[in-house]
């Protein structure tokens, strides 16, 4: 099959959270259109057992922290994101929940504030396909640091997909990225084994015809 390429993206850290206090209001809809099935697939996929140390990375208005933390009743589970005003709503969405069972602070994917081999499972859902392709094996380098040994990590991302139709998003991404936040269709599982994660799992998922890909990796237990 021919390559499909990697469209060219730009927009820096700062930008991007500049896009994201303006769509902030009404993500939830956005991704109850486009990516619940997916987040859905995650969940599955990360096999939460009580008593982990989680971290999700971009946790946005916390639709899937909040069901990281509902499972993981015994351990403590943090969540970072770069912008306040997705912060705000995962806040506000946070406060049913024991506050001892999480953390959420404002912090950059590309320095996470934690130490090195501390998470059981990382999840990292519709980030890495806002940021340039050459920031990418620092990103994974970075995730990979903060696991610990035997542990894993779910990442979902927007996709090329399979289907004639998921081609429209591709069009879109490429005509009017504004419309998409700079989202766009990407292929991370080679960056994934290039950073030494190993078992890689992927599922391809399309939700009224948008493409998404949910990758399941481990981190070696002996390193
Ligand atoms: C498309 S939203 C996804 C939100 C959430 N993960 C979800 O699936 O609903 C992208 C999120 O990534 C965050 N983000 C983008 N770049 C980031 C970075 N370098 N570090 C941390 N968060 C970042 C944005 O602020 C935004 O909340």
């Amino acid at each position: 099959m021919e390559k499909e390429n990697i469209l060219r993206q730009n927009y820096a850290e700062a930008k991007v959270k500049d896009e994201y206090s303006g769509v902030a209001w009404f993500y939830n809809f956005w991704s109850w259109l486009t990516e619940s099935k997916s987040a859905k697939k995650v969940i599955e996929l990360a096999h939460i057992q009580s008593g982990e140390r989680i971290l999700e990375v971009a946790v946005g208005t916390g639709a899937v922290f909040a069901e990281i933390v509902r499972r993981n009743t015994g351990g403590v589970t943090e969540g970072i994101d770069v912008s306040p005003s997705m912060m705000a709503k995962a806040d506000e969405r946070m406060k049913k929940y024991p506050k001892e069972r999480y953390r959420l602070q404002i912090a950059s994917a590309y320095k996470l504030p934690f130490d090195s081999n501390t998470f059981d499972l990382l999840v990292n859902n519709f980030m890495i396909d806002l940021l340039p392709e050459k920031d990418f094996p620092p990103l994974l380098s970075e995730y990979y640091r903060v696991l610990k040994p035997g542990g894993r990590i779910v990442i979902s991302t927007m996709s090329f997909g399979t289907k004639w139709y998921n081609k429209f998003w591709q069009w879109l991404a490429k005509h009017f990225p504004a419309l998409l936040t700079g989202c766009r269709p990407i292929s991370i599982k080679n960056y994934l084994t290039q950073a030494q994660f190993d078992s890689i799992e992927s599922v391809l998922i399309s939700q009224n015809t948008f493409p998404s890909e949910v990758l399941k990796a481990g981190k070696a237990a002996f390193t």
